[in-house]
């Protein structure tokens, strides 16, 4: 007898939100005083900068009558104070002043999340718990470098999970089916010896300029690519993406190229990045998510990719509920 695997929604088989470093802003985007809206994890946050410089992300809604920060909230000092009733937060959610009480609740508070800004970002560390950050943010070493060029920035929408944008880095044969190459590129997927850090290495041939492709992957969908055309002839791509819900996320892309080849590649591998990102729209906005896959025994990458991503989430038995 077969057994035929039930018709799968969209909702009930897509996986929570991944551990690790997500990007929520550029730097540039948040100026001394300012306060944003900031959709990510299925949650409302409010990202301000405080007056001496600090980035703050919290939880939007306050403790009082549940207002939203992130809209009509004000930065006064290191504090943001809510529209409402001008309670005020400190940079660890303790409310700090209630204008018309002498006393403050214990139990006025919002949730801080841990941040840090490099790279010309603003990054939430995002666990379910909240936990301290488990590593470090990689480093951007090209970025103010006078032989690679200022970085272009391009971001786009996409209606996926972070988790399956991720996956298709992993999956060289969608380049001969999706984004039309002639051919599946050799490629070979490494992790580091701290299990975390995972490498795709393609030999890109069949392309209008052969090139070695190295993705170096830190957490799902945070990403950085090498391409090398030869000597000095390189750039590098980097994707912090901002996952918004399960079904939605943001990607930031910052590419950098070295300066021999910006003529050549620049503006051109910029248009292939958006051009490459519209093939695989139309598949991810209808696809499910598969939890249990069947593959093939040319599916390495991906089999490889599926037992690395495991480690960015908490089983259910690892599973506690945060207020
Ligand atoms: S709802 Fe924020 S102070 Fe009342
Ligand atoms: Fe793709």
């Amino acid at each position: 007898m077969t057994i035929v695997e039930a018709c799968e929604s969209k909702i009930n088989t897509t996986p929570e939100f991944p551990m690790g470093w997500f990007s929520v802003a550029r730097s540039h985007e948040l100026r001394i005083g300012e306060v944003r809206q900031v959709r990510a994890f299925d949650r409302e946050m409010v990202l301000y900068r405080t007056r001496s410089g600090r980035p703050v992300l919290q939880d939007a809604y306050c403790a009082h009558l549940g207002a939203h920060l992130g809209i009509g909230g004000r930065v006064v000092g290191e504090t943001i104070r809510c529209p409402f009733h001008g309670w005020q937060y400190g940079v660890d959610g303790k409310c700090e002043h209630i204008p018309y009480s002498e006393n403050i609740p214990e139990r006025a508070r919002i949730r801080t999340w841990h941040t840090d800004e490099k790279n010309g970002e603003v990054y939430v560390w995002f666990h379910p718990e909240n936990t301290m950050p488990q590593w470090e943010l990689p480093d951007l070493p090209e970025l103010g470098d006078p032989n690679w060029t200022e970085p272009r920035y391009t971001e786009h929408l996409v209606p996926a999970h972070v988790q399956d944008i991720c996956e298709n880095s992993c999956d060289p044969v969608h380049f001969q089916y999706v984004h039309r190459q002639m051919d599946v590129p050799q490629s070979e997927v490494t992790i580091d010896p701290d299990g975390r850090t995972m490498h795709l290495h393609s030999e890109m041939k069949d392309v209008d300029h052969p090139n070695h492709l190295h993705a170096i992957t830190y957490s799902p969908g945070f990403a950085m690519v090498r391409v090398t055309y030869g000597p000095n002839a390189e750039m590098i791509m980097y994707n912090s993406p901002q996952p918004i819900s399960r079904h939605e996320t943001l990607m930031r892309w910052t590419l950098l190229v070295r300066r021999e080849i910006e003529d050549y590649a620049g503006d051109d591998v910029m248009k292939g990045i958006i051009d490459g990102l519209g093939d695989d729209f139309p598949i991810w906005a209808n696809k499910v998510h598969k939890h249990r896959p069947v593959f093939c025994e040319g599916d390495k990458t991906l089999v490889a990719f599926r037992k690395w991503v495991r480690q960015f989430y908490l089983t259910s038995s690892e599973q506690r509920e945060v207020a």
